[in-house]
């Protein structure tokens, strides 16, 4: 028993020395604590403004989200009818409302700090509203500062009406028409519209809006202010479902990339 005790004290001393080796720098001083952001980027690139820059946008976006909600307020109560029921008159402002609700609510990403009207702003015609970035970093970061999307920001505009991807055979040589982006990676086949499904990507982007799952989204909805006009829009039971427990913990991780406990175990 001493004996084991002995090594135990040895071990921990071992380990202590060791840590304390590794906690003291060169000249014997404490190293830097590690930087709080992520910042592979060479000297100058991340803009000396940008915390204040991404704060005036947020408040920016949460002014647009704001006049979304009189929107909102200010619609006639529905009158649904017909078959299969729709709502007449004012459908259509409803389902631009609760676009524009989307575009602009913060919540859609893990640390509610980003919308994607945070990289798609209308004044800048739908693209990066932050000087400062636009001559530096160009692309825009994402929900974890300061982990920056790969490109600039497209702008929306021109794009909705582009048709799904395909191969125009009647032209000599054959071409391909449609679908978004030079790697044509958004074709549109799935949801029969190239930007529909381009707007899946962002908010499970790690570099962007960084959920884990798409089913943070649905989660995020059901807790958001304009819950009823989604269901309104989409249907009751739209957000019949029976979350887990700790899905607020997850969805507020970026990736998902944190050890929890869970059940006894970690996970990635
Ligand atoms: C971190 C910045 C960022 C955020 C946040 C963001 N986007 Fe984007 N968006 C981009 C970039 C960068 C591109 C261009 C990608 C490319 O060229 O490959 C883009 C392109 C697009 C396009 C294509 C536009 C075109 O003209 O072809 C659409 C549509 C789009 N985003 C929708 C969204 C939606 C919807 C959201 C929110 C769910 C969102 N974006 C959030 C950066 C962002």
């Amino acid at each position: 028993m001493r004996r084991r005790i002995q090594i135990a004290l040895a071990c921990v001393a071992v380990l202590g020395s060791a840590m304390a080796v590794h906690s003291l720098s060169a000249n014997g001083k404490r190293p830097p604590p590690p930087p709080s952001v992520y910042n592979p980027y060479p000297p100058g690139i991340l803009p000396a403004d940008l915390d204040s820059e991404i704060a005036r946008v947020q408040r920016e976006v949460n002014l647009i989200f704001n006049e979304a909600i009189g929107e909102w307020q200010a619609l006639p109560p529905p009158n649904v009818e017909g078959n299969p029921p729709t709502i007449q008159g004012s459908g259509y402002n409803a389902v631009e409302v609760l676009g524009k609700l989307l575009n602009f609510d913060l919540t859609i990403s893990p640390f509610k700090n980003q919308a994607c009207g945070s990289c798609h702003m209308p004044y800048a015609g739908f693209s990066g509203p932050i000087p400062s970035v636009n001559l530096t970093m160009i692309a825009y970061p994402g929900t974890f500062h300061f982990r920056a999307g790969k490109r600039v920001a497209q702008r929306y505009t021109y794009s909705p009406d582009f048709p799904v991807l395909e191969l125009n055979t009647t032209l000599v040589p054959n071409a391909f028409f449609g679908g978004n982006f030079w790697d044509a990676r958004s074709t549109g086949y799935k949801l029969q519209s190239a930007d529909a499904e381009q707007a899946q990507h962002p908010p499970v982007d790690t570099q962007e809006m960084g959920f884990p799952d798409t089913a943070c989204i649905a989660f995020r909805l059901s807790r958001a202010k304009y819950r009823p006009l989604f269901e309104e829009v989409w249907g009751t039971d739209s957000f019949d479902i029976h979350w887990p427990q700790d899905t607020e913990q997850i969805c507020d991780t970026p990736g998902g990339a944190a050890l929890r406990p869970r059940h006894g175990k970690q996970y990635l």
